[in-house]
């Protein structure tokens, strides 16, 4: 390894400004190339960072064979996320992929694969997983302090809120709201739980306000979900109920609530009508007395600089070049998130068809 991590970008849309303005502000990165389908997107990419000496391709191989790499960001599209995190691990490169982690569970699947073949690590962008509030709730449950948690349902929900762009063109994205927040939102209830492996899923998935031109400009051209629910059961008889919003006429699809049988957690999503941000209790009984406590909002505290939450993205970004260093582990495993990947398939499915799927992870 050089002394500087060696890090390509492969997809420079939107997102890839996010990677890059941390990479560029990391001491120990050094970015040594980037590729776009679209022609000379990848050039203008690196010229705006003043990269102009860098290379830059139209597809991942000629980035993968012209340029050594320890590491690379895959911020493509859905829909081909797969081919290029697959050729980028084939290749010894790890990978940091951007979320959803593909559009199918066989995509999933074919990516750890191609990690565990390769022994190189794929780790997927959430970068939910560094918010302060978002590590208390998940600690407190790790602490086993719920006991059994046998219900767990997703919250939230934007009032409107459709991105456009690549989002809402199927070919792309491959799925809409699901894969867009969706995604996250199973994130958030499962990696607590220790994600259960999923067994069924039932789902309907709606597009009433992408389809509306009242709603959404580009009503005949709009061909994903704008909504979704899906009752997920999962191993040792713990029940998921899944909704997220795009778009709809209220401002909550209602809180995210783990209920075990010693005590629960909720959160109270959305802002209230002081536009005050979600609140997190957690319930219990001392001695047959109920007790509500407040998970307070407090962050770590520094004398000089005054509360400083850490930045999740500079978390995101950070953790993957120190995960560079160190051959690993992935910060957030393509392993685990498999199981996540399969509920979007099975919601997925299950809206299509109509009628509630089994979910079948392959061996790896
Ligand atoms: N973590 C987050 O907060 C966050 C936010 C937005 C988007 N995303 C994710 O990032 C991904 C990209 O979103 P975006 O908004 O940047 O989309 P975008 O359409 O703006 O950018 C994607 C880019 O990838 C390029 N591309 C597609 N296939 C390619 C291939 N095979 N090889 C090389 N380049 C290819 C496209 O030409 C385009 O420039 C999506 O998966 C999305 O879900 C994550």
């Amino acid at each position: 390894m050089s002394e500087k991590l060696r890090i390509g970008i492969c997809g420079t849309g939107g997102i890839s400004h996010a990677h890059m303005d941390r990479y560029v502000k990391f001491d120990d990165v050094e970015i040594v190339g980037a590729c776009d389908i679209v022609p000379g997107k990848a050039r203008a990419f690196l010229d705006s960072y003043g990269l102009k000496d860098k290379p830059a391709f139209e597809n991942v191989f000629d980035l993968i064979k012209n340029v050594q790499m320890d590491g690379a960001s895959v911020c493509t599209y859905n829909t081909t996320h797969a081919e290029c995190a697959i050729a980028l691990l084939e290749a010894g490169v790890h990978v940091l992929c951007e979320k959803p982690m593909s559009f199918t569970l066989g995509q999933a699947v074919e990516m750890v694969r191609a990690s565990k073949k390769a022994n190189k690590f794929l780790t997927i962008g959430f970068q939910p997983r560094w918010d302060f509030m978002r590590r208390r709730v998940d600690n407190i449950i790790e602490s086993g302090v719920l006991g059994k948690v046998y219900y767990i349902q997703s919250g939230g929900g934007r009032r409107r809120g459709i991105p456009g762009g690549t989002f809402v063109d199927e070919s792309k994205a491959g799925f809409g709201c699901l894969g867009d927040i969706g995604c996250y939102s199973i994130d958030e209830c499962l990696h607590a739980v220790k994600y259960p492996k999923p067994l069924t899923v039932s789902a309907i998935a709606t597009d009433y306000f992408g389809k509306n031109p009242k709603y959404w400009p580009d009503a005949a051209n709009f061909n994903v979900d704008d909504f979704s629910v899906a009752l997920v059961r999962m191993e040792g008889d713990t029940t998921f109920v899944f909704k997220q919003s795009w778009a709809m006429h209220a401002d909550s699809l209602g809180d995210t609530l783990w209920l075990g049988t010693e005590g629960a957690i909720k959160i109270s999503n959305g802002f209230d009508e002081l536009r005050r941000p979600s609140r997190v209790m957690l319930y219990t009984d001392v001695n047959g007395q109920h007790l509500d406590s407040y998970v307070l909002p407090n962050v770590p505290f520094d004398a000089y600089g005054g509360a400083r939450p850490m930045d999740i993205w500079d978390g995101k970004m950070r953790g993957f070049v120190d995960a560079l260093k160190t051959n690993g582990p992935a910060p957030v495993p393509g392993e685990e998130i498999l199981y996540n990947q399969a509920i979007c398939d099975g919601i997925y499915r299950s809206s299509k068809l109509g009628k509630e799927v089994e979910i079948e992870i392959p061996e790896i």
